[in-house]
């Protein structure tokens, strides 16, 4: 967490560092602990569209992990990985790829070895071959690698996905379980599909929830759960705005009690 006259500085990496203060003169201020909040839960939760404004609203970064496990998932594919067998292939690829996250004007994109692949990583093809990744220990090990050092380079954040407090930062200052019931996150599922134009019905997503949350809650590494150290928020009838701002409370009140 920074204090808010320090903001400026945010690009430093040491805990002590010099500073001009109002005389132009430089004087040595300490950087206060960094900040992590994480937001697990199931598919269709939510989980992105209020990390996102969550940490807008905080002033924090924003770190989308299913977008990375999407980039590893394009590049096997892309460099024709037999995905059901080389397990092998698969681990490599995770441990040398690089990903990117850059905030163009088109908002955020996300960068694989180079290649804008923003778009390409929300086919339902990525999406369809994502478990292959997702469910290989050596690739969801090198995916913490990436997401720690991730929170270390930017200070404070907000991290989204399956596994981010119950695994990756377990040690997170706040950390919290975002779920919904079946049928509201089928059809928040179904708006964001009918927003991007692609034909699909109501019972066709609803089941496709039903298999990856089988599959999030199986995955014998880094399985979804929520644990007893999770604030659990069911956005169930709740608007993104009173879902964010609920969270954002509870994040200045333990931010204040640091
Ligand atoms: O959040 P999103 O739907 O983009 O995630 C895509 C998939 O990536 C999930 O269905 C899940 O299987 C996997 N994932 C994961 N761990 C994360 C984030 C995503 O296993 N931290």
């Amino acid at each position: 967490m920074w204090n808010e006259e320090l903001k400026f500085t945010a690009f430093f990496p040491h805990s002590t560092f010099l500073v001009p203060n109002s005389t132009f003169r430089l004087v040595r201020v300490r950087r206060l602990q960094d900040m992590i909040v994480t937001i697990d839960g199931p598919c269709g939760s939510g989980k992105s569209t209020v990390a996102r404004e969550l940490a807008e609203r905080l002033g924090f970064e924003y770190l989308d992990t299913g977008a990375m496990y999407r980039a590893v998932t394009w590049k096997a594919t892309e460099t024709g990985v037999d995905l059901e067998q080389d397990t092998d292939s698969i681990a490599e690829l995770a441990q040398k790829v690089r990903i990117d996250f850059y905030d163009g004007k088109n908002g955020r994109r996300i960068i694989c070895d180079g290649r804008d692949v923003t778009t390409a990583i929300r086919s339902p093809e990525v999406t369809r071959k994502i478990k292959y990744i997702a469910d290989e220990p050596a690739a969801r090990k090198a995916m913490m690698n990436l997401q720690r050092a991730h929170a270390k380079r930017v200070g404070d954040i907000v991290a989204e996905g399956r596994d981010q407090g119950s695994v990756v930062f377990p040690d997170a200052e706040v950390k919290f379980f975002l779920d919904a019931d079946i049928k509201t996150r089928a059809e928040r599922r179904l708006s964001d599909f009918r927003s991007g134009r692609l034909d699909i019905e109501f019972d066709e997503v609803l089941e496709d929830i039903r298999q990856r949350d089988m599959a999030d809650r199986a995955r014998p590494v880094g399985a979804l759960r929520c644990t007893e150290s999770m604030k659990k928020i069911d956005s169930t009838g709740m608007g993104v705005e009173e879902v964010v701002s609920e969270m954002a409370n509870i994040v200045r009140q333990v931010a204040s009690s640091c």
